[in-house]
């Protein structure tokens, strides 16, 4: 090669590390996990921007031969609303037959592209299981504060699934989703690992939900409206706030979620179920109650939201309520109709006589926090502007840990609780020494 060659080959390889590699559109991003909600299940979801011919999960035991198994599933092209109309295929691999509490390493794809390799631990089935979850809401691309904390002590194994309360991204859909495309790349470090179970906020609602619909994976067949899973001695019931405020896409939603979350709760409360799994959890983007400061509905005296779940929760036993959407975290006594119900005035949580509620929406977005109101009603028990998360463990069938993290305070948990019920269901509440 003379020297006019040489240089032509430096300057080449000299502008390719310049440009960076062009991006490969079958190449596998933004993988993350969920439950499907039958035994020995794992679904895997990834995104490609172009098509590719099939979509693979291969994956083995921990320790085994690796990817000695294969699982095939089924991708769906969705177009954003937006004004470029950017396409994205959305992969979707459900895994079975997983052996529970096992750990599986798998890496996903096709022959034209195959992500990292990854690890997760299936489910353990039993209910005498003691799950860890982390718990929070309105988490953004921009300000996440929780989640380098988040992202650490998942890797280390600290829990078993995570709970996003709604408001994601701020928001899926902006930049023509490409806000979206961000910030499902920020939290695959969490979301690889551990199933991430949602629920839609206001933040999703543009086209009809369209980009959280078709990002995530969650069970049933409401496109991630409201479903319910069991783990542990919990049954965990996801709904949607927001058919209360976006009218706009269908009256009939609000009659279907209450018919089908009816029907779910008297499910749970079979006698033979409810021994099984006697925590009914339930999670939902904005609150029944609320003491901050601003025009959300937990302000005004009776809330949407309030209007119409209140009855149902209290006449099967819900015992523990999970919100976000609030910028804070804030703990109430058990409370019902806005009025206190404790246990007993030393030991509030233990046989509450309402369920309890926790709002947990502080992991961080551009919108950094909300304010409270200076003099909280009774019914509110702790309140923190720091942002955070929430640790919660279904310890048994009588005892539930929640605690709260503190973000701006390197870690430090600066509230807890241990709920504890001898008795659940309706009946519970009269139960009370
Ligand atoms: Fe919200």
């Amino acid at each position: 090669m003379g020297s006019v060659g040489a240089v032509f080959v430096l300057l080449s390889l000299a502008l390719l590390s310049v440009l960076g590699v062009p991006p490969i559109g079958t190449q596998p991003e933004q993988v993350h996990i969920s439950y499907p909600g039958f035994p020995g299940s794992m679904e895997i979801t990834w995104t490609t921007f172009n098509e590719t011919d099939e979509s693979t999960v291969e994956y083995g035991l921990w320790g085994g031969r690796v990817f000695e198994l294969t699982a095939k599933g089924n991708t769906t092209l969705f177009v954003d609303g937006g004004s470029e109309g950017r396409h994205m295929y959305i992969h979707r691999v459900t895994l079975t037959n997983l052996r529970p509490a096992s750990a599986y390493v798998y890496h996903c794809g096709s022959e034209a592209g195959w992500s990292d390799v990854f690890a997760f631990t299936a489910l353990n089935e039993s209910c005498g299981w003691s799950p860890r979850f982390a718990i929070y809401g309105d988490m953004g691309n921009e300000n996440p504060q929780s989640l380098a904390r988040l992202q650490k002590e998942t890797q280390v194994g600290m829990y078993d699934a995570i709970l996003h309360v709604g408001d994601f991204a701020y928001d899926l859909h902006e930049d023509n989703g490409r806000i979206g495309d961000e910030f499902m790349r920020q939290i695959q470090s969490i979301a690889a690992y551990v199933p991430y179970m949602t629920c839609p906020g206001n933040h999703e609602s543009a086209y009809n939900f369209s980009n959280y619909k078709n990002r995530f994976s969650m069970p049933g067949r409401t496109e991630g409206l409201w479903y319910s899973w069991n783990v542990g001695s919990a049954h965990i019931i996801s709904i949607s706030t927001e058919i209360y405020f976006f009218l706009d896409y269908g009256l009939d939603l609000i009659f279907k979620q209450y018919e089908w979350l009816k029907k779910d709760l008297e499910e749970a409360n079979r006698p033979e179920n409810r021994a099984e799994r006697p925590w009914i959890i339930t999670m939902g983007h904005r609150p029944m109650y609320c003491s901050n400061n601003d025009k959300d509905d937990c302000t005004q005296f009776q809330s949407y939201v309030c209007t119409a779940l209140l009855s149902v929760c209290l006449l099967t036993g819900v015992d523990l309520e999970l919100w976000a959407h609030e910028h804070t975290y804030e703990r109430l006594w058990p409370v019902y109709g806005y009025k206190v119900f404790n246990g007993s005035m030393d030991q509030p949580y233990v046989n509450p006589r309402a369920p309890v509620h926790i709002i947990t929406g502080s992991a961080g977005c551009r919108e950094k926090h909300d304010p409270f109101v200076p003099n909280p009603r009774d019914w509110s028990a702790f309140r923190s502007t720091d942002y955070g998360y929430t640790r919660m463990q279904v310890y048994n069938t009588t005892h539930l840990y929640l605690e709260q993290v503190s973000d701006d305070q390197y870690g430090k948990v600066i509230d807890s609780i241990w709920v504890v019920k001898e008795k659940h269901g309706f009946s519970a509440w009269f139960s009370s020494t």
